[in-house]
């Protein structure tokens, strides 16, 4: 039989192949390891991993470590679990392995390919929450007391807002990003997105200038190149692409108003 295609037994579950990239550690190598997974009818990728978790021994027959990937919502909310999926950046807890169209073929799990490998399937995002740190992604409040009605947002308002809202801070854009790499400090669609959506609101836009301020250094929405893989691989749709445009207007008329007032 040919190794890289899923045993079928006549009188057993179909099986579904797993091809997991190993990393121990961070700057360690790494090494392919594949698995049989039982196929179960609507079972997601991460459903296979923990099947491989608890029957950690690969179909060459050697027993190895259990792998190790990152997760929470299980629901596409969180990003944790985001991987790359036969090639693809994606969330494992929405993966399902009837739709990924393997028939026979193993699917390759692999490490996000701009972050740091934490361990095999984990990646470290700090970078990321570091940047949305830097522009302040939120809306300014100082304490818990009542502050009163908020101002209101006109609906107009609320239907630009809202799917810039529905980031899950995955990072997919990231990963696909030519832009977006270790040697430099470009902070991404997914930061310069909230930026908008944060400069857009009524209270949030306190921060507006000193948003721009980081926008508008070496790493800032200037080093976008537009290819827009971005917007290809969102997996809530987020038009990362008007975004960017719309945070270069801003920046714009920030550099005019500074030119003005030094
Ligand atoms: S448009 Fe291209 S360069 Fe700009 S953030 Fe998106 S993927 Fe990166
Ligand atoms: S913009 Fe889309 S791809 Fe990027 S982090 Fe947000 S949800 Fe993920
Ligand atoms: S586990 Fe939260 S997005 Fe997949």
């Amino acid at each position: 039989m040919n190794p890289t295609q899923a045993p079928m037994p006549a009188d057993g579950p179909k099986t579904v192949l797993i091809r997991i990239r190993r990393q121990d550690g961070p700057d360690k190598p790494s090494r392919w390891e594949q698995f049989a997974v039982p196929q179960r009818p609507n079972m997601n990728v991460i459903s296979c991993l923990q099947y491989i978790a608890a029957h950690p021994t690969t179909t060459a027959g050697l027993a190895t470590t259990p792998p190790v990937w990152d997760s929470g919502c299980l629901e596409e909310v969180c990003g944790a679990c985001t991987m790359v999926i036969n090639g693809r950046v994606r969330q494992s807890c929405s993966a399902l392995v009837d739709k990924l169209g393997v028939d026979g073929e193993p699917i390759t799990l692999e490490p996000m390919r701009k972050f740091p490998v934490v361990r095999d399937l984990m990646v470290d995002r700090h970078r990321l929450f570091d940047d949305l740190k830097r522009i302040q992604a939120w809306v300014p409040i100082d304490g818990t007391h009542d502050l009163g009605p908020g101002p209101r947002i006109s609906q107009k308002l609320q239907e630009r807002r809202y799917p810039l809202s529905r980031c899950i801070s995955c990072g997919c854009c990231l990963d696909a990003c030519p832009q977006y790499t270790s040697g430099n400090r470009f902070v991404g669609a997914a930061v310069i997105t909230q930026a908008l959506l944060f400069n857009d609101h009524p209270t949030g836009a306190a921060l507006k200038e000193e948003r721009l301020r980081v926008l508008m250094r070496e790493g800032g929405v200037a080093d976008c190149s537009k290819a827009g893989n971005c917007v290809e691989v969102c997996p809530k749709e987020i038009p990362n692409l008007e975004s960017i445009a719309a945070v270069q207007r801003q920046a714009t008329v920030q550099a005019i108003k500074n030119f003005f007032v030094r």
